[in-house]
């Protein structure tokens, strides 16, 4: 069995892994529940096959117990999205842990303590991953976010239980952050934003290759305008990467790739929410000056060159977001695919600080895809293959 909806689960014990790896503020209470709302459609699947779920989750990066690192603070959350009350174990392998899961009902939910508390979670310890798959008849990754770790909830746990299958929310990212982007409706367009050319090299040479526009944005327009022999003036270069820019402009020239960098910036006289800022040709930034935004010009020919496309992948803000006064490259891009996707265009935000962005200007509904994951939906869009993936029963199927 390949298929979570193929699979025989009445009464069946089934261990998903799940990424409620959530942000808290300092009293513990959830500041962003995407992850745990993400998880529940595949619950729900097992809940109404009559399957009795051991959920697992890591949160955060515990070195050994820690309470502040439990995952009590999601279990009223996720019982109300799943509108029945989820067990909580406090542990997540042992015989208290068996004693709950042989109480579970069919449609009962049993979510276990943090499987990071172990460090042979992320050792990714035979025998440690031996005892997680020893609770249960068959295994559910549905934890997209920490599917590029092999750790012993992820990848080791399937070779002690089988089948071991995909969940929907693992399914859905792989169909549009594979799937959407291998085979893209056409013209495919990529928008690369981001501070530094150094973080995104992979992820701008795998999309070279398949895509036929390419904007870049972010602080890291600053090191290809340095190449090209621009003034950058105090802006964020990376003088060791320079070459490296000049033979990416090449490589999407040779492969006929359409790059546009930002024609005009926002530059600033420091580094705050409150520096003196001006709009200046790309060429032209002063001495003492740093560019943290894109600037109107760019915003039109970017909205322009996306208005042609029918496939858009984001990675990555076009300036300092979070300061308002340089969020408006960032923001004018987020509407702007809002726009497209309500006209048809399949438009997928592909992880990190472009979902923060998103999600501010209260745009995220509009869109395609969201990505839960950071690290994973970066090495999927840098051509990688995923250790959580890799391991289940049958190369995942990917479609859109
Ligand atoms: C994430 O937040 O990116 C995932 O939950 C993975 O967490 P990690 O980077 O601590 O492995």
């Amino acid at each position: 069995v390949g298929d979570l909806t193929a699979a025989d689960l009445k009464g069946r014990k089934v261990f998903v892994r799940a990424d409620l790896n959530v942000p808290l503020d300092e009293n513990r209470n959830i500041t962003d529940d995407t992850r745990i709302r993400a998880a529940v459609p595949t619950i729900k699947h097992l809940i109404s096959n009559g399957a009795k779920v051991i959920l697992s989750s890591h949160l955060g990066r515990p070195k050994g117990v820690t309470p502040k690192f439990s995952l009590n603070p999601i279990v009223p959350r996720l019982s109300e999205l799943l509108g029945i009350k989820v067990e909580k174990a406090d542990d997540c392998i042992g015989p208290e842990v068996a004693k709950l899961v042989n109480a579970l009902p069919e449609g009962g939910v049993l979510l276990l303590e943090n499987v990071r508390f172990y460090k042979e979670e992320e050792k990714n310890d035979p025998e440690f991953a031996k005892k997680l798959a020893a609770l249960a008849d068959l295994y559910v990754n549905d934890a997209f976010g920490t599917a590029h770790r092999a750790h012993a909830s992820t990848e080791g746990v399937t070779k002690f239980l089988k089948p071991s299958v995909a969940g929907f929310l693992l399914q859905k990212e792989l169909d549009y952050l594979v799937g959407a982007v291998s085979t893209p409706k056409r013209p495919f367009a990529a928008i690369v934003g981001g501070s530094k050319v150094s973080s995104k090299i992979g992820v701008i040479e795998s999309l070279l290759e398949k895509c036929d526009i390419l904007l870049l944005g972010g602080g890291m327009i600053f090191t290809f305008y340095k190449a090209q022999g621009f003034s950058v003036g105090s802006s964020l270069v990376e003088n060791d990467k320079l070459e490296l820019a000049s033979s990416l402009l090449a490589k999407a020239k040779a492969k006929g790739v359409s790059l546009l960098l930002p024609t005009d910036v926002v530059i600033a006289d420091k580094f705050a929410a409150d520096a003196a800022s001006k709009v200046v040709p790309a060429s032209e930034i002063p001495d003492g000056w740093m560019g943290l935004d894109v600037g109107p010009d760019s915003v039109k020919t970017f909205s322009d060159a996306l208005d042609t496309t029918k496939t858009i992948i984001w990675n990555g803000p076009m300036g300092v977001f979070e300061f308002d006064k340089f969020a408006v490259g960032t923001e004018s891009i987020a509407k702007k695919l809002a726009e497209l996707s309500g006209k048809g265009v399949t438009t997928i935000i592909g992880g990190g600080d472009s979902v923060a962005a998103v999600e501010k200007v209260g745009v995220a509904d509009a869109m395609s895809h969201i990505s839960t994951g950071g690290g994973a939906s970066l090495e999927l869009l840098e051509g990688k293959e995923l250790p959580g993936v890799v391991a289940l029963d049958e190369a995942v199927a990917v479609a859109v």
